[in-house]
C-alpha cells in the first residue's frame, strides 16, 4: 500500500484530456474479439480493469496488440472461443467478470473466474440467476461470489428476463451470451441502464430490437449473430471527468476545460446534478463520434448549494455518488441522496466508505440504508486529515483526494494503488491541472 497526502491546490486551469471510457474499452475489446477481422481502438483506457479483459479475451484466442496509440483486435468470430488454460483473473474489475461470464455462458467450455479481495466479495447471482436458466452451470464459493467455476452451454436456450436490479452489467452479460444462442433473447429493463452495448452491438452489424413498452425497454437479439469488424474512438470518461468536475467546481479561481468527454445522456447524471447545485458547466462543440455524444466541458468555481437529489437520476451517474458526496460536502445547506443501495455492492461499500472518509475529515454526515446526508460548509474548506480508508476502491481514493484539494490541513489516503484500475495518470493530471 502506498499512502499519498493530497494538499491543498489549485486553481484548476488550462485543457485536460482524461482517459478513455472503461465501460467502452471493455466492450470493444470483447466485441472486436468476437468479429472476424480487424478492428482497431483509438483512445482505450489503459487501465487495469480494462487490461484484465483484455488479457482474458487473449486467453480465449483473440490477437490483441498495441501499434503505436491504437490497440488493434484481430477476432475469432462468435462461437469459436477457445478454452482458457488457467484461471481467468479479473483483478479488480466487476465489469470483466460479469460480461465475460455472459460471453461463456453460451460457448461449450469450462472457465474459472478469481479476483481481488474487493471483488471477492461482490454479488455474482445476478448474473449466473439469468445464465442459469440459459443453460450454463455455476460454482460459485460459499455466498455466491468468487472464485467461481462455470460450464458453459452450447447451444444456449434463448430467455426473456426482466431485470431485478438496474445493471447494465447484467444486462450486457445476458446479451452477450444471446450472441451465441440460437433464438431471441429479450432482457427487460424497467429502468433504463448505460446503454454502450447496444449502441455498439448496432455498430458491429448486429440487428438489434429495441422498444419502449409500458415505460419499460424491451431489448431483444436473435442469434446467432455474427460482428463485423470496425474502428472505434472511445470518448473520454464522464465517471474520470466527474473528479476534475468537482474539483474545479469547488477550487475557488478555477477555469478548466475538460476535452473530449462522453456524454451519453444514460452517463450524464452528475453534470445535470452539479448544473442544479449552482455548478458552472458549460458543455462546448457538442458532437457525435462512433454513436456517442461527447462534449468539451468549461468548468469554472461556483458556489453550490445542497438539493435534494431525485433517486431516478441514480442509474445516469451511479458511479459519480463518491465524488458528488465531496461536492454536497463543501455546498451551501443540506444534501440529501436516497435510492442507492446499490452503492453497497460496489468495489466497496461506497455509502460506508464515503462517510467514514468525510467524517474523519471533518464532513458533517449521516448515512441512512440507502443515502447520505450531507451538511456542507458552504464553500469553506474542510478541515483535513486522515489517513482515510481507500478499502480497494479507486473512486473512493479519487475523490478523496479531490477533498484534499479544498482543506485545511490536506488529505492523506492509506494507498493510491487502486487509482490505476481505471484512471493511471490521476495524480499526473491532478498537478498539470494546477501548476
Ligand atoms: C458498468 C455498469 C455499472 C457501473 C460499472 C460499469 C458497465 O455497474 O457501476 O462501473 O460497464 O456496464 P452495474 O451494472 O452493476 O450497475
Amino acid at each position: 500500500m502506498t499512502p499519498h497526502h493530497f494538499l491543498p491546490a489549485g486553481p484548476f486551469t488550462g485543457r485536460i484530456r482524461v482517459p478513455g471510457d472503461k465501460s467502452i474499452s471493455h466492450r470493444a475489446l470483447i466485441f472486436g474479439a468476437l468479429a472476424v477481422g480487424r478492428s482497431r481502438i483509438a483512445g482505450l483506457l489503459e487501465g487495469e480493469d480494462v487490461l484484465a479483459t483484455a488479457g482474458a479475451m487473449r486467453r480465449m484466442g483473440a490477437q490483441i496488440t498495441c501499434e503505436g496509440e491504437d490497440w488493434i483486435v484481430d477476432g475469432v468470430g462468435v462461437g469459436t472461443l477457445l478454452q482458457p488454460g488457467q484461471a481467468l483473473d479479473l483483478g479488480n474489475s466487476g465489469t470483466s467478470t460479469r460480461l465475460l461470464m455472459g460471453l461463456l455462458a453460451s460457448h461449450g467450455i469450462a472457465a474459472t473466474f478469481v479476483g481481488d479481495a474487493s471483488l471477492s466479495r461482490r454479488p455474482m447471482d445476478r448474473v449466473t440467476e439469468p445464465l442459469s436458466r440459459m443453460g450454463a452451470s455455476f460454482t460459485p464459493a460459499p455466498g455466491g461470489t468468487l472464485p467461481l467455476a462455470m460450464e458453459g452451454m452450447q447451444p444456449a436456450v434463448p430467455i426473456t428476463y426482466r431485470l431485478p436490479v438496474a445493471s447494465a452489467q447484467v444486462k450486457s452479460a445476458i446479451l452477450l451470451a444471446a450472441l451465441n444462442t440460437p433464438g431471441t433473447t429479450t432482457v427487460i429493463e424497467p429502468v433504463p441502464t448505460r446503454d454502450h452495448t447496444e449502441r455498439m452491438l448496432r455498430g458491429f452489424g448486429v440487428e438489434l430490437d429495441i422498444r419502449e413498452q409500458d415505460g419499460e425497454r424491451h431489448i431483444s437479439l436473435t442469434g446467432p449473430a455474427d460482428l463485423s469488424p470496425r474502428d472505434i474512438a472511445v470518448p473520454g470518461d464522464p465517471s474520470s471527468a466527474a473528479f476534475f468536475a468537482v474539483a474545479a467546481s469547488i477550487v475557488p479561481g478555477s477555469d478548466l476545460i475538460i476535452e473530449n468527454v462522453g456524454l451519453n445522456p444514460t452517463r450524464d447524471g452528475l453534470f445535470r446534478v452539479l448544473d442544479e447545485m449552482g455548478a458552472s458547466i458549460e458543455r462546448l462543440n457538442p458532437r457525435e463520434v462512433g454513436g456517442e455524444e461527447i462534449a468539451d466541458l468549461r468548468v469554472r468555481h461556483a458556489p453550490l448549494r445542497g438539493i435534494e437529489v431525485d433517486p431516478a437520476v441514480a442509474p445516469s451517474m451511479i458511479d459519480e455518488f463518491p465524488a458528488l458526496f465531496v461536492a454536497a460536502a463543501m455546498a451551501e445547506g443540506r444534501t440529501v441522496t436516497s435510492g442507492l443501495e446499490e452503492l453497497r455492492v460496489k468495489e466497496s461499500d461506497r455509502l460506508s466508505a464515503m462517510a467514514d472518509a468525510l467524517r474523519v475529515v471533518g464532513a458533517r454526515v449521516e448515512q441512512t440504508e440507502d443515502g447520505l446526508t450531507i451538511d456542507g460548509t458552504g464553500g469553506a474548506p474542510l478541515a483535513g486529515g486522515g489517513p482515510v480508508a481507500t478499502r480497494l476502491d479507486h473512486r473512493i481514493a479519487m475523490s478523496m483526494a479531490v477533498a484534499g484539494l479544498h482543506s485545511e490541513s490536506g488529505v492523506a489516503l492509506d494507498s493510491v494503488e487502486p487509482i490505476a484500475t481505471s484512471f493511471p495518470d490521476f495524480l499526473e493530471l491532478m498537478t498539470d491541472a494546477t501548476t
